[in-house]
């Protein structure tokens, strides 16, 4: 089924009728496709939901292209991204053709859905803005955190949990708490990808978010343990790049403290209160989902 989403997404991107466009297309790999994975399981396999799956992979896909230029990051998905490959003009116009070809094929699908979705991309999209404010100092406040990766990660597969409810006459509140529990879940856990995989495992960079302005909730459970003097060099880290010896100063003391489990416990308690939502379903591999987005190593 999921490659049915994937030659539906070609069949979207060629009827953009550009070749410049389905060329940059074609150079992308296919990433692991959970939020199809969701919709799938929860709508069942109709052509309607391959059509939902490849307007929000499309969706997606645009908001990783407009992520790596906002991350400067060189790879995604194991591959140089396309503002290294291409250049950013070229990253963000592809980003806004596969987004708004994916709204004209979410106009044609239902009026709720197209809502839901379209009003996830609004969310995701301040998201952003709100991860390039927090990147600005060192922040320790945990809340402005849940809140940006509520908006930038957890809105759009909310969106997808919920409309792929609204599509099979399910409960879209109770799969909206299951896919927004899920999605800070998985944004958890690719904040502590970041810190404990490499670049090849991940096709990502790593070590990154740290470098990059990011203090992520590892981070942030870290600084709360640490004394005043370890405090202040944690700071003086911040935003850099560092050396080998720095770098394992931070792990070392993220070990002492046991804070990646720490972290995990938090993404694990997540995915627990979405597994509430819908305790009654009888859907397995929704229940199994949770363990792979929790065990993941990419
Ligand atoms: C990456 O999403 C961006 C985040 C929300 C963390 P995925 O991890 O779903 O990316 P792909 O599609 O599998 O590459
Ligand atoms: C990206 O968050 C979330 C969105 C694309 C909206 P990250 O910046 O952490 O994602 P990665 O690590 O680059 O995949
Ligand atoms: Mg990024
Ligand atoms: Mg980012
Ligand atoms: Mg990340």
């Amino acid at each position: 089924m999921l490659s049915q989403v994937a030659q539906t997404m070609h069949k979207f991107v060629k009827q953009c009728e550009n070749k410049q466009v389905l060329n940059l297309y074609n150079q992308i790999e296919q990433g692991k496709m959970l939020r199809s994975k969701l919709i799938l399981l929860i709508a069942g396999q109709t052509p309607q939901a391959v059509e939902l799956c490849a307007v929000v992979e499309l969706i997606h896909l645009s908001s990783l292209l407009h992520d790596d230029v906002l991350d400067e990051a060189s790879t995604r998905r194991g591959k140089p991204t396309i503002h290294i490959l291409f250049d950013t003009k070229t990253a963000i116009m592809l980003g806004d053709v596969l987004y708004s070809k994916a709204f004209s094929q979410l106009s044609l699908i239902h009026k709720d859905v197209a809502y839901c979705i379209s009003s996830a991309v609004t969310a995701l999209s301040i998201g952003e803005l709100l991860d390039i404010e927090l990147s600005k100092s060192f922040n320790t406040n945990q809340e402005l955190y849940m809140d940006m990766i509520n908006k930038k990660t957890a809105s759009l597969i909310e969106a997808s949990t919920k409309s792929a409810a609204i599509l099979s006459n399910k409960d879209r509140d109770k799969f909206a708490i299951y896919g927004k529990s899920l999605g800070l879940s998985f944004q958890i856990i690719d904040d502590i990808l970041d810190i404990t995989q490499n670049s090849e495992t991940l096709g990502k960079p790593a070590m990154s978010d740290f470098k990059d302005g990011k203090t992520t909730l590892s981070y942030m459970l870290l600084y709360q343990e640490l004394s005043n003097d370890d405090k202040t060099k944690l700071k003086s880290y911040f935003k850099k790049s560092l050396t080998k010896d720095e770098l394992s100063w931070i792990k070392n003391n993220m070990t002492k403290h046991d804070i990646l489990n720490k972290t995990k416990q938090i993404a694990r308690q997540l995915a627990q209160n979405g597994l509430n939502a819908i305790k009654n379903e009888q859907n397995k591999k929704l229940f199994d989902i949770i363990n792979d987005i929790l065990n993941r190593e990419r």
